[in-house]
């Protein structure tokens, strides 16, 4: 008699934040289009919404209860806040996964083979471990921002902290890591250098993976990828963008799609589109030097300027009259913005980013060239790479001023330096499509994580 072909289950675990949810998303709708079964395990607060979850019609989404509300994320700052989930749901998960485990025993669509956290999720590790099931990490951010990490999390006494605190020490390259300077490390704008030194520390001597997947191609950072092997000692898989390889759209925000209409209207490659992400925040002075600078380089722009993104203002109710007077004919402003879709828009020329590693891979994979203005974490090394290294942004560094802020735009939109600088952005979209098509590295890596995953078992 023939066998009846088994699926195998996936259970994946996101951190619960838009920069981390969508390309575990898009992780999950690559695993499903390889045949495996998916489960969400998700913590209480923040969850994909219902109609977010109706996307995704065939996979089953599970809650791991936890006892901190929301607002505790907003009281304690995102670092503290990690580091008090992974100490809290570990009893939950093990509740959650154990009931996952009976439900499925004998399910044929169910067998679990395997659990896939975020980095930052991991107490799932130590939670799959004790339950004898293998575990894989995924990273949300690049391959160097993650050697980084861990190399701050070993030597979190000095060699990294120390030169951050002498005078001029920030300027310095860090030896081993250029063009990376101790400024451009990744720490966090939303806690004290030691919390966010201990959870690096956690995250990594926690780690109980057999492997780590990671949302970048290897056209980009081959070298940090060998490196990253070597130093985990255990399989790597660079299976990115994952938004190129598998879309799926799980927006926490409502997208104000007025945006695309307005594009329609403008000349192609004209427009400046503006946004840093979902978590980063900004001083109403740097808004203000922002909104000039922008209106004096006489360029079109779409601007996303999240509620509660600006300190002391609701929304964009503290931009002066006379700004929105001037720039009423060219300007846009919208709350959350399709930005997938605004990014492949052929009127939009430059993107101003915080550099989020989703906002990066986005703007690189549809060859639009970037402002850079990290704000905190792996933002930093990302807009160094993306200045330094593939070239395709100019970084605006130290205080915000309007005249400064003019001329890099002028400079990317205007001048030949941003001429070069959209001819080197679209070398790389081609580079990255080539990556997740059969026969690229990305595509490859995927098929490899699919065979590597087929052969874990539940014990
Ligand atoms: C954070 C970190 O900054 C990032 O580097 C890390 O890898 C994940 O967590 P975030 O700050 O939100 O994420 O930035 P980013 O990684 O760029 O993710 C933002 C996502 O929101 C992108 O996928 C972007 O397309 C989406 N977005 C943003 C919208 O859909 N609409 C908007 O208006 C703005």
């Amino acid at each position: 008699m023939e066998e009846k072909a088994v699926r195998r289950r996936v259970v994946l675990v996101p951190l619960p934040a838009q920069g981390h949810i969508s390309p575990m998303m898009q992780l999950a709708k690559a695993l499903h289009l390889k045949g495996f079964s998916i489960t969400v395990a998700q913590i209480e607060s923040n969850p994909l919404t219902v109609s977010d979850a109706d996307d995704f019609p065939h996979f089953r989404f599970v809650t791991i209860p936890t006892s901190l509300p929301e607002p505790e994320l907003k009281i304690v700052g995102l670092v503290e806040f990690l580091t008090k989930l992974n100490e809290i749901c570990a009893v939950s998960f093990k509740e959650c996964l154990s009931k996952l485990l009976q439900q499925q025993q004998g399910d044929d669509d169910g067998i679990p083979s395997c659990v896939i956290y975020d980095e930052y999720m991991y107490f799932s590790g130590a939670v799959s471990k004790e339950l004898k099931i293998p575990s894989i990490v995924f990273s949300t951010t690049n391959a160097t921002a993650f050697i980084c990490r861990s190399a701050q999390g070993r030597n979190n006494t000095n060699e990294f902290l120390a030169p951050l605190r002498e005078p001029g020490g920030q300027d310095k390259l860090v030896p081993g890591f250029h063009p990376l300077r101790y400024k451009d490390l990744p720490t966090s704008a939303f806690a004290p250098l030691e919390s966010l030194m201990k959870l690096y520390a956690n995250a990594a001597q926690k780690r109980t993976a057999s492997a780590v997947i990671i949302n970048t191609a290897s056209c980009l950072e081959s070298s940090s990828l060998s490196r990253l092997e070597q130093d985990l000692q255990a399989p790597v898989y660079p299976v990115g963008p994952l938004h190129m390889a598998a879309s799926a759209s799980c927006s926490l925000l409502e997208e104000d799609r007025s945006c695309i209409e307005w594009l329609n209207k403008q000349k192609p490659s004209s427009v400046i589109y503006i946004s840093l992400g979902s978590l980063a925040l900004m001083e109403h002075k740097d808004m203000m030097e922002m909104a000039w600078g922008l209106a004096n380089s006489n360029q079109p722009f779409l601007w996303v300027i999240r509620p509660g993104s600006i300190s002391g203002s609701e929304w964009a109710e503290s931009l002066p009259e006379e700004f929105s007077r001037i720039v009423s004919e060219r300007g846009h402003i919208v709350k959350w913005a399709p930005q997938k879709e605004v990014l492949s828009h052929s009127a939009v020329g430059c993107f101003w980013s915080h550099c989020g590693w989703n906002s990066t891979l986005e703007s690189i994979g549809e060859g639009i060239p970037l402002i850079c203005r990290p704000f905190s974490g792996d933002q930093k090394v990302n807009a160094r790479y993306l200045d330094r290294i593939w070239r395709v942004g100019i970084q605006l560094e130290g205080e915000l001023e309007r005249g400064g802020v003019e001329k890099a735009l002028r400079r990317l939109m205007v001048n030949e330096e941003g001429a070069a600088m959209k001819e080197r952005a679209l070398c790389l979209k081609e580079k990255l499509k080539a990556s997740v098509k059969p026969g690229g590295t990305s595509h490859n890596a995927l098929d490899e994580l699919v065979s590597f995953i087929k052969t874990l078992q539940y014990k």
